[in-house]
């Protein structure tokens, strides 16, 4: 638990891991998130935060998380600084404990895409404003909210009787959808290779809290079968470049392909958080198919975005 998420601590409210909100403020921030949503389709305008100001500071690429926050905070009449990390005196070497506490003068909230988890809590440990963590190596908890957002549009509020299954990396997003069923109290069973499992603390952590089972295995045809609810990511993240050819290698059984698929339930939804690579972890006819929901998934990141400002910003 970071500082900010202890109720007694006065300092800001921090999201740096799924861990650091309870059931329920998960699900309020995802009701909040549907909510938004239909306002923004009515075209009524909301301008909440006008006047303040989120930073993002990005060390890694990103389309999606970028441009929807963004996009959220410009839409609710605040304004935003881009901060690729390389041009801040961070790149020559600052202090990230200076940065924080200067960014904090000049910033409402400050979004983070770092590698090291350490990074994003080092950070939030010196800020006096909201830090919300917009991936790292080991978690996406943003990502996963977005996604379960989805889950509930697509299949009603009932996400403790579905089956959910993650094929693929053991990596941060997964990470992130084992802390949210711990929390949240649903399913999951995970189909990774060898190698490529879970961490196994943030696993535990989650299997001890947990009201169902989460459990890890070799095999994708046992993980996804009847599953509600398909997910998969990249095989190689963001920083694993070097080691792309021995993971395309090892993660080939694990193609959300047709094949696949048809071991799901036949309404089963697939999820890909994006950017998704056709041929590898998915195939261009599941990506492009029926059952795939990825693109109300990606529009989903803006609106849940909207509701974790409007939330860490006690808009
Ligand atoms: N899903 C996601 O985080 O995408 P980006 O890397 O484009 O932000
Ligand atoms: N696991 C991927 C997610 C990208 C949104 C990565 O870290 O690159």
């Amino acid at each position: 638990m970071n500082r900010s998420a202890d109720p007694k601590s006065t300092g800001p409210r921090h999201y740096l891991t799924v861990f650091d909100l309870s059931c329920e403020e998960i699900l309020s921030l995802i009701n909040s998130a549907l909510r938004l949503k239909r306002h923004c389709k009515s075209g009524l305008p909301y301008r909440p935060a006008i006047g303040k100001v989120l930073g993002l500071l990005f060390e890694k690429a990103s389309t999606r998380t970028r441009v929807s926050f963004e996009s959220a905070m410009l839409q609710m009449g605040g304004s935003t600084v881009f901060m690729p990390s390389k041009d801040l005196q961070l790149g020559r070497g600052e202090p990230l404990r200076d940065t924080a506490r200067v960014l904090s003068r000049y910033l409402d909230c400050l979004v983070v895409r770092t590698f090291g988890q350490e990074i994003v809590n080092e950070i939030a440990r010196w800020s006096d404003i909201p830090v919300i963590n917009g991936l790292t190596d080991q978690h996406h908890p943003c990502q996963v909210l977005s996604d379960i957002m989805t889950v509930i549009e697509h299949k009603g509020e009932g996400i403790k009787a579905l089956k959910v299954a993650w094929i693929g990396d053991g990596n941060n997003v997964a990470h992130s959808w084992i802390q949210a069923a711990s929390r949240l109290g649903f399913g999951l069973s995970l189909a990774c290779p060898e190698g490529y499992w879970p961490d196994r603390e943030i696993l535990k952590d989650a299997q001890a809290e947990a009201t169902a089972p989460i459990r890890v295995m070799a095999d994708p045809g046992e993980a996804i079968r009847d599953a509600d609810v398909v997910n998969t990511d990249v095989w190689v993240s963001m920083g694993q470049d070097k080691e792309a050819r021995k993971r395309q290698e090892a993660f080939v059984p694990y193609q959300v392909n047709a094949e696949l698929l048809a071991r799901a339930k036949a309404d089963a939804i697939v999820l890909h958080c994006l950017p998704a690579h056709r041929g590898e972890e998915i195939s261009e006819e599941v990506l492009e198919g029926p059952h795939s929901v990825v693109w109300d998934q990606a529009e989903n990141k803006m609106h849940l975005h909207r509701a974790i400002l409007k939330w860490a910003m006690g808009l």
